[in-house]
């Protein structure tokens, strides 16, 4: 059995079946993306994955075990920057530190905090409030407060999805890195509308059909070398497979074309930039 284990989920919102029989094997220690259209189903997914929410049928195992709740374990970053307006970045994350481990010394506290800020360069920022960072600084806090807690489980859900293109890639590669330096392996389940980021950062990707009734495709494996860039992964040839793999998944699984024509005619470009809805 796999760490993370989801088996025949199905959600329904009233009459609308947004999932049906989804199936996700997660081995510990991997960085697996989940990739689909707008609206299909994919924050829905992500919050039965994590505990957050229930599903009407299956199942959901997190270590053997089927979970209950969010997982003490685990940590999660929201596209919506998710920080408390009021507190600054320090305070931010030291509440997380603080409920993460309530033994420690309120100095180590401290520590662990300015420590996880400095990781992703906010060393000079700690003493803002959001509403003074910019949108890249305050996800960066979100990251901060995420990794802040240890975690043996990340799931994101388009962390960077509210960002500029370069900001995007900065963080996609301090995000690479940190789950490199963690003190201990960090599984990710991540999920994300632009494909080049899915194949930037994952060992594994899985397409998620449009809705309504959306379900997963079958696990597309990356094995370019790390690290990877969105410069490297451009002209890959791999790459490029992986792109039209997931556009004809995602085209042949939806009642109108998710990406606005046959998966042979569109251009290799289109297939690098967002999934349209
Ligand atoms: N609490 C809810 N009650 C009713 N319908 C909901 C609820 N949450 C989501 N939905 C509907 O379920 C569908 C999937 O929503 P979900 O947020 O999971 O999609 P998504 O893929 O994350 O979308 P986006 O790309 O916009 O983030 C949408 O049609 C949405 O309107
Ligand atoms: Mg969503």
């Amino acid at each position: 059995m796999s760490f993370i284990e989801l088996e025949g989920v199905c959600k329904c919102y009233g009459p609308r079946r947004v999932l049906r029989n989804v199936n996700l094997s997660v081995e510990r220690g991997e960085f697996v993306s989940i990739v689909g259209c707008s609206a299909s189903g994919k924050t829905t997914l992500l919050s039965i994955a994590s505990g957050l929410r229930q599903a009407d049928h299956g199942s959901v195992s997190i270590g053997g075990k089927a979970l209950a709740g969010f997982p003490r374990q685990a940590a999660i970053v929201f596209q919506s920057y998710s920080l408390l307006p009021w507190f600054t970045a320090f305070e931010n994350v030291r509440l997380a530190v603080e409920a993460a481990f309530p033994d420690w010394t309120v100095a180590r506290r401290n520590e662990k905090t300015e420590a996880a800020l400095r990781m992703v360069g906010l060393g000079q920022a700690m003493a803002k409030r959001p509403s003074q960072l910019s949108g890249g600084m305050r996800q960066r806090v979100a990251i901060a407060r995420a990794f802040a807690v240890d975690p043996e489980i990340l799931f994101l859900d388009e962390p960077f999805g509210a960002l500029d293109a370069l900001t995007r890639a900065t963080l996609q590669q301090e995000l690479a890195r940190l789950c490199q330096v963690a003190e201990r392996p960090v599984t990710v389940v991540a999920i994300t509308n632009n494909v080049d980021e899915a194949i930037v950062l994952s060992d594994r990707i899985f397409a998620l059909s449009k809705g309504p009734e959306a379900t997963l495709g079958t696990a597309i494996p990356v094995s370019l070398p790390r690290p990877r860039t969105a410069a490297t992964v451009l002209h890959d040839e791999q790459a490029v497979r992986i792109r039209v793999k997931i556009a004809q998944y995602l085209t042949s699984h939806s009642s109108k074309p998710a990406l606005h024509g046959r998966p042979e005619a569109i251009p290799s470009r289109a297939l690098a930039l967002e999934v349209e809805a």
